[in-house]
């Protein structure tokens, strides 16, 4: 693969294959559930969007998912210029032959190191984009060479339905972790399952390098912190719900960080 070299074949066969014979956009972007199920688990990031902008999906897949956010965003006011990035070129045609309209603004490259033509107002990224060693140096590439200067990077963490251990992780300890301020949070919530963690970080007007001041707080003050995923944190704006069945998302404005993992009962 010419994007990366060493990620693996087995992978992109894996995902080409399944990502390419789905039967509908979503599972073409690699979601298994139905249509109500994704505008739950995804249409949470549309809260990370506060204003109009441009707007990056990075591991694309078939741009259904730009096509979604560019209308809840609208529907929540706000304009955003979709841009798309993946590492797999069959998915990046894909999405160009689905949305022709934004041809040149799909692209193939490896989140890890793309050096993207421009930044970008808004940057949606998932971790596993990069193997566990490499997250924090894909958070900090993202936040460098991607993200414009007063920009925001928009963290998420995917849960299931199906799997053994199907909540969407809770990365904020993480991210701060690392040095970085996670300035709001949302999660969605299906039935008593957070299926969507989103967190995002944002970038000083003056310039990216700025964010932080010290550029040492952006490297990781420990690169393999790994929080248990078998409770969720109690802080008090991320209370359970008393409600106990349906689709819902909980939200935190500047979050506050809870230094343990308590058994909080869902
Ligand atoms: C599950 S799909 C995500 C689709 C959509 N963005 C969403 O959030 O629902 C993951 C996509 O990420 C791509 N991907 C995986 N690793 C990547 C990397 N290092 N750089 C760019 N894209 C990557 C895969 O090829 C796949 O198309």
């Amino acid at each position: 693969m010419s994007a990366s070299d060493d990620w693996p074949e087995h992978v992109r066969a894996l995902l080409e294959a399944n990502y390419l014979a789905g039967d509908n956009p979503r599972a073409q972007s690699g979601f298994g559930g139905d249509e109500e199920y994704w505008r739950v688990a995804r249409g949470v990031i549309a809260e990370a969007v506060d204003r109009s902008g441009s707007f990056l999906d990075v591991g694309c897949a078939n741009g259904h998912l730009l096509e979604c956010l560019f209308a809840w965003c609208a529907s929540q006011g706000h304009t955003i210029e979709p841009f798309g990035v993946d590492i797999l070129p069959a998915m990046v045609e894909l999405a160009r032959s689905r949305l022709p309209q934004w041809h040149d603004r799909l692209f193939v490259g490896d989140a890890r190191t793309w050096k993207p033509p421009r930044q970008f107002d808004f940057v949606r990224t998932e971790l596993v984009y990069a193997p566990d060693d490499g997250h924090a140096e894909l958070v900090a590439h993202l936040l460098d060479a991607v993200v414009a200067p007063g920009g925001r990077l928009i963290v998420c963490s995917y849960g299931s339905r199906t799997r053994p251990e199907p909540r969407a992780e809770d990365l904020a300890g993480v991210l701060e972790a690392w040095g970085h301020v996670v300035a709001g949070t949302r999660t969605a919530v299906v039935g008593e399952r957070v299926t969507t963690w989103v967190g995002w970080i944002d970038l000083s007007p003056v310039s990216s390098r700025a964010r932080s001041g010290d550029p040492a707080r952006r490297r990781p003050r420990s690169g393999s912190i790994r929080l248990p995923a078998q409770c969720w944190p109690s802080t008090s704006s991320r209370a359970p719900s008393s409600r106990t069945s349906g689709p819902r998302w909980e939200s935190s404005g500047r979050r506050r960080r809870c230094p343990c993992w308590c058994p909080t009962p869902r």
